[in-house]
């Protein structure tokens, strides 16, 4: 890590029911306590529940975010959740391109790029998401998808909207898997990214860009991922919902 900020997400899926939402975000923020302050922490509970953990949320400087937000920010468009709705209930970030949304819905790059823009244009923080699937790295072009994601997300922002935004490199065959890529492998991904930064905007911006790495981070391998000089934290989905691993892992990016 540097002296960036670390970043930690919990991306909570489409788990849990109202009450036990709540519950956990009580024993979140009394968990991770004073770690909040060196380190971000978000919140991403499914959109019904949205308010509730926000209003759990208040005060303890732990943010809140939405899964997913429409490229729209209002207008005919149903059964989505425009930018503006999640700014409108206390959020303040968007995950955008999860892997489980690319693959299981077909969202195209250019409808990623059209999320990450509509989501600034609401001043929430995209969590831009990337990664490769398994039969991409055993085709030996795991870095060129990646690229080419990060590219088409970030098309046309300026410096400043990239300045503002994370991007979360997550291999897919690491998600809900239990396998985790080594600190090495993601360490090239991450350091790939932020030379792409470079090139794209420049050197300062791109050292100052949080790029976290997600796929079955959990307390016991968190502190090694986290120490790879360009893995600035993490975007944890299973663990996030066990209150103690959670905070464990907040903890791991705080001394990393
Ligand atoms: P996982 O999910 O931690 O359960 O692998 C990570 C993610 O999907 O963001």
């Amino acid at each position: 890590m540097s002296n960036r900020r670390p970043y930690v997400g919990g991306n909570w899926k489409m788990h849990g029911e109202l009450a036990g939402a709540v519950e956990v975000t009580d024993n979140v923020a009394a968990a991770i306590g004073e770690a909040a302050e060196a380190v971000e922490v978000t919140l991403f509970p499914p959109f019904p529940y949205l308010q509730a953990v926000g209003d759990a949320l208040r005060q303890c400087g732990i943010g809140l975010g939405g899964q997913d937000c429409s490229p729209h920010l209002e207008g005919a468009h149903t059964g989505q959740t425009s930018p503006a709705m999640i700014a409108d209930l206390g959020g303040s970030a968007a995950l955008i391109g999860h892997s489980e949304r690319r693959n299981e819905l077909g969202e195209p790059d250019a409808l990623i790029a059209a999320k990450t823009r509509a989501a600034l244009a609401a001043s929430l923080q995209p969590v831009v998401c990337v990664g490769e699937t398994m039969g991409e790295r055993e085709a030996g072009i795991a870095l060129q998808v990646v690229e080419r994601q990060v590219r088409a997300a970030l098309e046309g922002l300026s410096g400043a909207q990239v300045g503002t935004s994370v991007l979360a490199y997550e291999p897919v065959w690491a998600i809900g898997t239990g396998i985790t890529a080594t600190p090495d492998d993601a360490q090239s991904a991450h350091s790939m990214i932020r030379s792409l930064l470079g090139e794209l905007y420049d050197d300062e911006l791109a050292d100052s860009v949080r790029i976290i790495y997600g796929g079955s981070v959990k307390a016991a391998n968190a502190a090694e991922l986290f120490s790879a000089p360009d893995v600035d934290g993490g975007l944890i989905g299973g663990a996030s919902l066990k209150v103690d691993e959670f905070a464990s892992i907040c903890r791991a990016a705080v001394s990393a």
